[in-house]
């Protein structure tokens, strides 16, 4: 017995890197799986159907449920099919695991309109579109039984990025902290049918951390120590979130790597004044001056430290 045993997922982008880890994880653990993938480069140009079909092909030879999906999930009519795939192919659709993306890093002055508007396409819109035609499945489920809350689990992919402001990823960065928020917002509306969404933050190895300047970072290393950006390490925390065991989980930011697991807590004020008359800029001078005075500039910013 698995502890997903006659659910069924969606993993977006599941053809290679942590998606095809994420739905092999999720098999294995009992679920039926939609494995799509558009088969494009990093930075999204080109698209094969062999990496989904290559999935599929492991999940079966391990004994799992699951079909190939080719599709763009920011594409409206195909984030619509892939959610039909799963009612049709399994007679349902419980787990949506959000993972499909892409990279175009570049400095602001040097980034182009197209470079910007495809991350934000792909990350956001993608994430939108799964969430959108998922929880209308969810919605008419529901009335349909009568209001009978269901078995729900939306999973987003966010990153670092977004919470340290990565230098060089403008449009990562921003896209990351709008999948972020949007699943908050996914949180707070799929409640009604008792479902539950969430955001994880991985750091692993994959071809998107392996061509930039963080490479020697994620590594693997050569002396036999533990390998903590294997993205093996990732698959149990999705099969987590995806199970029962997280019922009362929703809302949340979870970072892993390695042997680390991290949950955020909200943003912290660190000052919360209020003045005894309508300000004025002498008067926010008078508040905040003092506050920002001794401040260093970016490093006591709202972005986390790299850590
Ligand atoms: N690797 C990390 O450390 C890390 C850290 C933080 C966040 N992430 C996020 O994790 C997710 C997976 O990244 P990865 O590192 O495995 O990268 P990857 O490039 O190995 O995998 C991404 C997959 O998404 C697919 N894809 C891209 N655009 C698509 C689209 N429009 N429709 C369907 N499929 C599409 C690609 O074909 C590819 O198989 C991404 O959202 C990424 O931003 C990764």
């Amino acid at each position: 017995m698995g502890i997903l045993d006659g659910k069924v997922a969606i993993v977006t982008g599941a053809g290679q890197g942590l998606g095809r880890v994420e739905a092999l994880e999720l098999a294995r653990n009992g679920a039926s799986v939609v494995v799509n993938d558009l088969g494009v480069d990093a930075d999204g140009s080109g698209g094969s159907e062999e990496p989904s079909r290559e999935v599929v092909h492991e999940i079966e030879a391990e004994g799992g449920k699951a079909v190939a999906a080719f599709g763009d999930v920011s594409n409206w009519h195909d984030a619509g099919r892939l959610v039909r795939t799963a009612v049709e192919t399994f007679g349902d659709l419980n787990i949506l695991m959000n993972n499909a993306g892409i990279q175009r890093d570049g400095m602001i002055v040097k980034m182009t309109e197209d470079q910007f508007d495809s991350v934000i396409q792909v990350h956001v819109k993608g994430h939108f579109a799964m969430i959108k035609h998922t929880m209308d499945f969810w919605r008419n489920k529901s009335k349909a039984e009568g209001g009978k809350p269901l078995y729900g689990r939306i999973i987003s992919t966010a990153s670092d990025s977004f919470m340290m402001g990565n230098l060089g990823q403008p449009n990562y960065a921003a896209a990351k902290a709008a999948i972020a928020h949007l699943t908050l917002s996914a949180a707070r509306e799929c409640q009604r049918f008792g479902a539950t969404a969430n955001v994880i933050l991985p750091r692993a190895r994959t071809r998107m951390t392996m061509s930039g300047p963080w490479a020697g970072i994620f590594a693997e290393p050569t002396d036999g120590s533990f390998d903590a950006f294997s993205p093996d390490h990732i698959g149990p925390l999705v099969a987590w979130i995806a199970s029962p065991h997280s019922e009362n989980v929703s809302g949340q930011l979870i970072q892993l790597w390695g042997k680390h697991i991290r949950v955020y807590a909200p943003p912290v004020a660190s000052l919360d004044h209020e003045n005894d008359e309508p300000f004025t800029v002498d008067n926010i001078q008078s508040v905040l001056g003092p506050f920002f005075e001794d401040k260093k500039p970016i490093e006591d910013g709202f972005a986390l430290p790299m850590s």
